[in-house]
């Protein structure tokens, strides 16, 4: 009865994993959270305020498709300031969470039998969207010992007259590894004949290198972005693309059909996370690289290796093929047993099997309670 297209989508497995997760803690138990990606900080007061403003000012209503004029000037200036571009407040839609993004995104880019190129590890959803349009998400298998990053020649290698765009995330989920401008340079050389697809939802989430965008490299390309990881807004739902500007009529029919527009009130918020004070913002980079430095040192001690020290993002990818059982196993034993609740790295591909993702969007103390009592299950 239902579409074929989506009875073989794999579950998100992260959300499997939370959902039990919750359902112990409501039980009684103690239960850690290394598993979710979202930050622990709450929402800035001054963007909660601009949203009783924006209510009490009626702005209840549709808005333009692409979003209101205010927050698009704002995400272009943003773009434009930080990396020295030349974006224009119209080449952006407004939507409602960068994963919104990602499926106007392909439905207006991809055919049935129409090939995306992606890394392998992987964002979980990724190849679930890509299939969903009946398209065939082709992985290049990366390297731990590269930082699982993207090798151009293997990528230039997987292109075929199939090949629609290539998906790149950087800062990336899973690995928290951050590309270089020279790495960046090299696939956009590559982007001359297919476009980048760039998702950078974790950009200014960066401990060690630099924050890019691909637009600083090429124009054919387009950008996912949101505001849920750097300004603590997950449950907003906001997030918006940017894209070339031949592309963009097309991209917005697609809105005005499918989605008519993203909440007004909510838009008026991101305006606030964008030109308001940027401290919280600050002060979140700068603990979770603490908490980023720990939980590396303390995973190491375990005996899990991490062969390359993330950089950004708030995940660790760390190998546990030592345990000897498949990574969807292993994390569902260590929640039962141990309260504590990690990713397994299959939610990421094959790429990722035997390997435990976990996330640092937790406080120091509660990070070092997980360790302690993953240290005792595992080696004790
Ligand atoms: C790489 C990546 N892209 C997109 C998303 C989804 O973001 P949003 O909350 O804006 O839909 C996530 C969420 O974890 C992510 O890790």
């Amino acid at each position: 009865m239902l579409s074929r297209n989506v009875i073989d989508m794999p579950p998100f497995h992260v959300m499997e994993i939370l959902e039990r997760a919750q359902e112990l803690g409501r039980a009684g138990r103690h239960i850690i959270h290394l598993e979710i990606g979202e930050p622990d900080y709450p929402t800035a007061p001054h963007i909660c305020e601009a949203v009783s403003v924006a209510l009490s000012a009626g702005e209840t209503k549709y808005t333009h498709s692409q979003g209101i004029p205010q927050l698009r000037e704002a995400i272009a200036d943003n773009y434009n300031r930080k990396f020295g571009l030349n974006i224009e407040p119209g080449q952006i839609i407004v939507t409602s969470g960068t994963s919104p993004g990602m499926l106007l995104l392909f439905i207006a880019l991809l055919e049935r039998g129409d090939e995306v190129i992606m890394s392998n590890p992987h964002y979980a959803c990724y190849p679930n969207f890509v299939r969903a349009m009946q398209a065939i998400p082709h992985f290049v298998y990366t390297k731990e010992e590269d930082g699982f990053i993207l090798e151009p020649s293997e990528v230039f290698k997987a292109i075929n007259s199939k090949t629609k765009a290539i998906l790149i995330n950087s800062p990336c989920n899973p690995t928290g590894q951050v590309m270089t401008a020279k790495q960046l340079v090299e696939l956009a050389a590559i982007a001359a004949d297919v476009p980048i697809i760039s998702d950078e939802i974790y950009q200014g989430l960066v401990y060690e290198g630099e924050d890019h965008t691909i637009l600083e490299y090429t124009d054919n390309a387009f950008v996912l972005n949101g505001f849920s990881k750097l300004y603590a807004m997950t449950g907003w739902r906001l997030g918006y693309l940017i894209i070339p500007k031949q592309y963009v009529r097309t991209l917005q029919k697609v809105q005005q059909n499918f989605f008519i527009s993203t909440n007004s009130f909510v838009q008026h918020a991101g305006v606030a996370a964008l030109t308001g004070p940027q401290d919280q913002v600050l002060e979140m980079v700068r603990t979770y690289d603490k908490r980023r430095r720990y939980m590396l040192k303390r995973i190491r001690d375990i005996g899990m290796k991490v062969r390359t020290p993330p950089m950004g993002a708030y995940y660790i990818l760390a190998d546990a093929r030592q345990y000897g059982t498949s990574s969807l196993e292993l994390s569902w034993r260590i929640l039962e047993e141990t309260g504590v609740a990690v990713t397994p790295g299959i939610d990421f591909g094959e790429g990722a099997e035997g390997y435990l993702r976990f996330s640092y969007a937790n406080s120091i103390e509660n990070i070092s309670e997980g360790m302690d009592r993953l240290e005792k299950y595992l080696n004790g």
